[in-house]
């Protein structure tokens, strides 16, 4: 059976998902394709109903849709439901089931790369931003069960909606900064550095530990200069490429139910981003 697969958003012609899922499919050994569907919001509805008609097995959402999408599902898995956001959607009988698999993408390739913190519940981690993104990141940490997570965003009030009670969690960008050394692990989940605006970063690391662990989820370029000033304050750095890579895998398994093996993607989807 062919099994097809596909992306939704605006807009997605350079997407790297339709590679990613692709070698998935090959990997596993299932027959399928994976298409991607540009979309204006005045066809989402309709899109969505195709697709279903369709006997699609499955879809990913991404920009500008992942929360426009929500009141076309039949149904939201819990994580999703709390971060109020979809990026994968599994058709299963006719019925449509959102999910989020960022956060969980994250910290599967977190732990990963740096199975040093997977026993260490304790340590300190600083949350750099407060969109999306830091959010499914942030329930992620937490569910599994890392105990000492700030956040620090430029608007602290929407820091503030992520916590919830515990408002002192979060921090100014300035604070951040100054105690910059207290953390052991920080996450940048901003769009700050992206290509074309490479000699942006949301914060100065000058008071960076050398044995942090500094994270960048964005990945276009693979060094954000985020990550070249922690790497030359001696931290060990993990690359945002990683994370597009596992929240791809855990869509996978959510329309599967296996696990595809990575083999040498890691690899290759790195030299893919550095042309
Ligand atoms: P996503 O869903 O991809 O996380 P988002 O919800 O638009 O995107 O969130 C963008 C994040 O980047 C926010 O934390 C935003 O800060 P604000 O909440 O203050 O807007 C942050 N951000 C974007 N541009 C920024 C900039 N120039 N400086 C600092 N932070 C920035």
């Amino acid at each position: 059976m062919m099994e097809q697969l596909g992306l939704i958003g605006y807009p997605i012609k350079h997407s790297l998902s339709p590679w990613i899922h692709t070698k998935f499919l090959e990997n596993t050994n299932f027959k399928g394709s994976y298409s991607i569907f540009e979309a204006r919001e005045d066809d989402l509805l309709h899109l969505v109903q195709t697709m279903k008609d369709k006997g699609v097995r499955g879809f990913n959402v991404t920009i500008p849709f992942k929360q426009k999408i929500i009141p076309m599902l039949d149904e939201l898995d819990p994580t999703a439901m709390k971060i109020g956001a979809v990026n994968t959607v599994l058709n299963h009988d006719g019925r449509l089931i959102g999910y989020n698999t960022d956060g969980i993408g994250f910290l599967r390739s977190l732990e990963i790369s740096h199975p040093e913190v997977v026993d260490n519940k304790k340590i300190k981690i600083l949350l750099v931003g407060a969109g999306g993104a830091a959010r499914g990141i942030y329930y992620a940490l937490k569910q599994a069960g890392y105990l000492s997570i700030n956040i620090t965003n430029r608007t602290i009030e929407k820091a503030e909606l992520i916590v919830g009670r515990d408002k002192s969690a979060c921090i100014s960008l300035k604070d951040a900064e100054r105690n910059l050394q207290e953390y052991d692990l920080i996450i940048q989940t901003t769009n700050v550095g992206m290509r074309p605006n490479e000699e942006n970063s949301p914060l100065y690391l000058h008071n960076l530990k050398s044995t942090a662990i500094v994270s960048d989820i964005v990945y276009q370029p693979i060094w954000t200069k985020f990550l070249k000033e922690a790497e030359a304050k001696g931290a060990k750095v993990h690359h945002g490429y990683l994370m597009l890579l596992y929240q791809a895998q855990f869509a996978f398994e959510i329309w599967f139910g296996i696990v595809p093996p990575l083999n040498e993607m890691d690899k290759q989807l790195k030299q893919l981003l550095e042309g």
